[in-house]
């Protein structure tokens, strides 16, 4: 199978990594990485020149085009490959809406009786800001369009929510500010991949956002995650699906966009029950890294099934394991950081068993791997407990060094303590 990968992160490495594992995968990438390199060959496309991916596509002729990052979907570039007859797994230019605009998400949960925070919505900034000094806090501030994670702001009080307002307003994507009620609980990614009917579920996650332990520090792109996550009981994955995933594609098809690709939940889980925060419209990344490693099935043929609509309904096969991925940062990240330091071990690394280390921010120079982004690596690591699994990905960890390396020591911690939320 010749399939076209669109992206170049830890996400697309960890994706290109289990295709891969298909010995039929003959893997193109666009714009590839070093990492992906390895596994196929690259394609100097960026992820948001859509002609040039429609031209390359024609050349390449893929079985199958995997579109990684949010900004073609939301873009359009799903809508431009299907015109051609391409088999595309991700959601069209309507559909990536769910992530693309937080306002058309929470009127469509909203108008599909999913449960979510109570919000307000302004377009005028007089207005908001009379809501903001009656409403009650904490309160929370989002930006309405794409902001790289940096349109939410959690607020304690009315200052500090004057303050979001310019905050969000100078990222671009604010012309429309939801406020929304504060949500107490413990977050967890939940994903499946659909053809647009069939919804199948994938192992559940927790992401560690902040850059510090304790979830201390700015919020980054992702720290750190690990699968599954204990709190997403049996009961717990049962009531997301049939109460958020399945009506959420339900009601995508039922306006008329259904939607193909994976469908990721940001959840709260409060004592009242899982609340939603956001739908994103791909694999999540750095949960990606931790969750591929457990899926038995055969990737490939699964993305292939929903791009072309024949997902069966039968569950994927799951290993029993648990797998931690442990993101290492160059200094200064996610603020200005370091770049193009040398990077040593990861050869070692990964040559310990059941451990693989995706590459999110790595060049080369003069065949040797450098840092190139804030966020450098995945080290992810499986094992027969989420203890092994810790242990395993710290110890791999640990062979790994650049200047100025940074890491949480604390990925995965959240899991071994007493969590009144769950049972
Ligand atoms: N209603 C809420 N209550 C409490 N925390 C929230 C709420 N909405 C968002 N957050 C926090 O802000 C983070 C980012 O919000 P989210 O809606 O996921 O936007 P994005 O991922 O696009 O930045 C969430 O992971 C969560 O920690
Ligand atoms: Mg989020």
């Amino acid at each position: 199978m010749k399939i076209l990968l669109v992206g170049s992160g830890g996400r697309e490495h960890a994706l290109g990594w289990k295709l891969k594992q298909n010995p039929e995968t003959v893997l193109h990438s666009a714009p590839g990485s070093p990492a992906l390199k390895r596994l196929g060959e690259i394609h100097p496309v960026g992820v948001d020149n859509l002609e040039g991916l429609r031209d390359l596509a024609r050349t390449l002729d893929p079985d199958l085009v995997i579109i990684g990052p949010e900004l073609p979907l939301v873009m359009g570039l799903a809508d431009i490959l299907r015109e051609e007859k391409f088999n595309v797994f991700g959601p069209s230019r309507d559909a990536a809406r769910l992530e693309g605009s937080k306002v058309f998400a929470k009127d469509f949960m909203v108008r599909h009786g999913l449960p979510t925070a109570n919000y307000a919505v302004f377009y005028d900034e007089s207005e908001a800001k009379s809501y903001l000094d009656k409403t009650s806090y904490p309160a929370v501030l989002k930006a309405d369009g794409l902001a790289g994670g940096k349109g939410v702001i959690v607020c304690g009080g009315r200052a500090a929510a004057m303050n979001a307002l310019d905050t969000l307003r100078a990222t671009g994507a604010g012309k429309r500010i939801i406020v929304e009620e504060f949500l107490a609980g413990e977050e967890i990614s939940f994903l499946a991949v659909t053809d647009g009917k069939t919804v199948l579920p994938l192992p559940s996650s927790q992401d560690h956002k902040t850059i510090s332990d304790g979830d201390k520090g700015p919020n980054t792109g992702g720290m750190g995650a690990y699968s599954p996550a204990p709190l997403a009981n049996d009961f717990l994955k049962n009531h997301v699906m049939e109460t958020i995933m399945k009506p959420a594609i339900e009601g995508m098809a039922a306006e008329g966009n259904p939607f193909v690709g994976v469908l990721y939940a940001g959840l709260m889980v409060t004592l009242a029950g899982p609340r939603l925060l956001e739908f994103n419209a791909r694999f999540g990344d750095p949960e990606t890294q931790a969750i591929l490693p457990l899926i038995e099935s055969d990737l490939a043929e699964t993305l292939l099934a929903a791009a072309s609509k024949t997902l069966p309904d039968r569950e994927l096969a799951i290993s029993p394991k648990s797998c931690v991925c442990v993101v290492m940062s160059s200094e200064g990240y996610p603020g200005p950081h370091r770049l193009d330091d040398p990077i040593t071990g990861l050869d070692a690394a990964n040559a310990l068993p059941d451990t693989v280390v995706f590459e999110a921010g790595v060049a080369e120079r003069d065949g040797i791997p450098v840092t190139a982004g804030g966020r450098v690596l995945g080290v992810t690591a499986t094992g027969a407990t989420l203890k092994d699994a810790v242990d395993r990905a710290y110890e791999a960890a640990k062979l790994v060094d650049f200047k100025g390396a940074h890491y949480r020591r604390d990925i995965a911690a959240k899991a071994f303590k007493v969590n009144p939320l769950s049972g």
